[in-house]
C-alpha cells in the first residue's frame, strides 16, 4: 500500500454550467454558454445545459453521494450570472442563497469546499456589451464579483480558485472557437490570456487586503497542462517538448511565479503578446497560494518541419500551430479514453516534477484528473474497470512524485457524476456516478466504490 500524507486532500470536482441546470430560474442571467449551446452546430447532438444534472434542485442528494464516498473535499464553481445577472451591479439574493445552502450542506457532512470563481460561464451581458475578456475593464468587473463572493461565502470558504484553465478560455474560446464565445483568431487568445491574468491578480489583491487575515483562507489559480514527451532524443525534439509546455502552462504560471511570460513566447509572438504594467506585475507576483493543476493526458512532441506543417494533423500542436512549430502524436500502444486521450501515468509524474523544479517547489493540488469512457448501465451499476485502473495508476504516479520530493497536497477526480461535457454535450461520461440524463437519476459506478476505498485507506495498492 502506498499511503499519502495524513492531511492529503481527497476530492471530486464539478463546474456550474456542467451540472446545475436551472439556467433561467430564480433570477439567474444568461451566460455565454447559454447562448453558445443555442447556436446550431456548436454542440454534439444539439445538447445544452438547460437542465444538465439538475443539480440546482438535487443539491442535497448530491452532497449525500459525496458523503457516502467519504469525500474530504468538493470543488465546485459559482455561476457568476446567478450572483450578478448581468455581470455587474445588482446582486441576486436567490443566487447567494443557493450557494449558501450548498456550503451549509457540505459543512454538515464535514466536506471542505474548494470554490472556483470562474469556470467559463461569463455573464452574456459582459460579452455583448464589453467583448468579454478582450476588454481590460473586465479586471474591475471580475474583482467586484469576486469581492461579493468573498463577502458572502468567505466565512465558510477557505480555498478559492480564481480561474479554471485560462488556456482553454484563450485557445478553445478565442483561437479555434470550439468553446464559448466561439471566436477564431490568432491574436485574441494572447489578449484574452493577458486580461485573465490581470483579473486574477486584481481579485487576489482584494482577497489578501480585505479578507484573508480575518477569514484565514487561501487563494490560487488552476491551470491545465498535459505532459509533452520528446518524440526522440534529438535536441530539436527536446526543445520542441519544452516549448510546447511553455506555450501551455508556463504562459500562465510564469507571470505569477517568475515575473513575465516565457522568453520563447516573447521571441515568437512579438507584439501579439502584451506587456505587463508595473502595477500588474506587482499584483501578479506570488499571487497563488497553491499551484492548481488540471491534468489529463500525454502526447509526444516533435519539432515541426516546413513539410510537416503542410500535413493535416488531428492533434495539431495544442495551441496556435504557426506559433510553436511542434507536432503532437501518440503511441498507438497507449490505452485511450473515449475522448481519445491517452492513459500515461508516468506523464503525470514527469509533469509534477517539471512544475516542482521550474517554480521552486510550490505546494501543488491536482484540481482535476479523470477519464471519459463508454460506460454501460447494467442492472443499476457500471463496471468501469478502466476508470478504476486510471485513478489507481495516476494516484500511484502522484505518490511517486511525493516520494521524489514534490509537495503535492491534494487530488480531485473529475468528476462526481456524468455531466454536460461542453462541445461533446452528453456524449462523454467522466463521472464516478452514472447520470441518466432522461430521468436525472444517478447510479454508482465501480469507480465510486474504488475511490471511496482509496480515501478510507488513504492510499493505493
Ligand atoms: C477540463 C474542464 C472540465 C471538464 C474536463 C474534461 O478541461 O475544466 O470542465 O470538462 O476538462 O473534459
Amino acid at each position: 500500500m502506498k499511503t499519502f500524507p495524513a492531511d492529503f486532500t481527497w476530492g471530486t470536482a464539478t463546474a456550474s454550467y456542467q451540472i446545475e441546470g436551472a439556467w433561467n430560474e430564480d433570477g439567474k442571467g444568461p451566460s455565454i454558454w447559454d447562448a453558445f449551446t443555442q447556436t446550431p452546430g456548436k454542440i454534439a447532438a444539439g445538447d445544452h445545459g438547460n437542465v444538465a444534472c439538475d443539480h440546482y434542485h438535487r443539491m442535497e442528494q448530491d452532497v449525500a453521494l459525496m458523503a457516502a464516498m467519504g469525500l474530504k473535499a468538493y470543488r465546485f464553481s459559482i455561476a457568476w450570472s446567478r450572483i450578478m445577472p448581468t455581470g455587474r451591479g445588482e446582486v441576486n439574493a436567490e443566487g447567494i442563497a443557493f450557494y449558501s445552502r450548498l456550503l451549509d450542506t457540505l459543512a454538515k457532512h464535514h466536506i471542505t469546499p474548494w470554490v472556483t470563481l470562474y469556470h467559463w460561464d461569463l455573464p452574456l451581458a459582459l460579452q455583448l456589451e464589453l467583448d468579454g475578456w478582450l476588454n481590460p475593464v473586465m479586471a474591475d468587473h471580475f474583482a467586484a464579483y469576486a469581492r461579493v463572493c468573498f463577502e458572502h461565502f468567505g466565512d465558510r470558504v477557505k480555498h478559492w480558485i480564481t480561474f479554471n484553465e485560462p488556456w482553454v478560455i484563450a485557445i478553445m474560446g478565442h483561437s479555434n472557437g470550439v468553446m464559448a464565445p466561439g471566436r477564431t483568431s490568432n491574436t485574441e487568445p494572447y489578449l484574452v490570456g493577458h486580461q485573465l491574468l490581470r483579473s486574477h491578480g486584481r481579485a487576489v489583491a482584494i482577497y489578501r487586503r480585505e479578507f484573508q487575515t480575518a477569514q484565514g483562507g487561501q487563494i490560487g489559480i488552476t491551470n491545465n497542462c498535459d505532459w509533452r514527451e520528446p518524440k526522440t532524443d534529438s535536441p530539436a525534439d527536446k526543445a520542441a517538448a519544452q516549448r510546447a509546455l511553455e506555450f501551455f502552462i508556463a504562459w500562465f504560471a510564469d507571470p505569477i511565479y517568475l515575473g513575465d511570460y516565457p522568453a520563447v513566447m516573447r521571441e515568437r509572438l512579438g507584439d501579439r503578446l502584451p506587456q505587463f504594467s508595473d502595477e500588474d506585475r506587482k499584483l501578479l507576483a506570488g499571487s497563488s497560494d497553491f499551484f492548481g493543476l488540471n491534468h489529463y493526458s500525454t502526447l509526444y512532441a516533435e519539432n515541426k518541419s516546413a513539410d510537416d506543417m503542410a500535413k493535416p494533423n488531428p492533434y495539431g500542436n495544442g495551441g496556435i500551430s504557426e506559433d510553436q512549430d511542434v507536432e503532437l502524436s501518440y503511441d498507438p500502444a497507449w490505452k485511450t479514453s473515449s475522448m481519445g486521450w491517452s492513459f500515461v501515468p508516468w506523464g503525470c509524474l514527469k509533469l509534477l516534477r517539471w512544475i516542482d523544479q521550474r517554480y521552486d517547489h510550490p505546494p501543488i493540488v491536482i484540481t482535476e484528473n479523470g477519464c471519459a469512457l463508454e460506460d454501460d448501465l447494467v442492472d443499476g451499476t457500471v463496471h468501469d474497470a478502466d476508470r478504476v485502473d486510471f485513478i489507481q495508476t495516476y494516484l500511484s504516479a502522484c505518490h511517486d512524485a511525493i516520494e521524489s520530493g514534490v509537495d503535492l497536497r491534494g487530488y480531485f477526480v473529475w468528476t462526481l457524476m456524468d455531466n454536460f461535457e461542453w462541445a461533446c454535450g452528453f456524449t462523454q461520461r467522466f463521472g464516478l456516478y452514472y447520470t441518466d440524463f432522461d430521468t436525472g437519476e444517478r447510479y454508482p459506478k465501480d469507480s465510486a466504490a474504488a475511490y471511496a476505498q482509496i480515501i478510507a485507506d488513504n492510499g493505493v495498492a
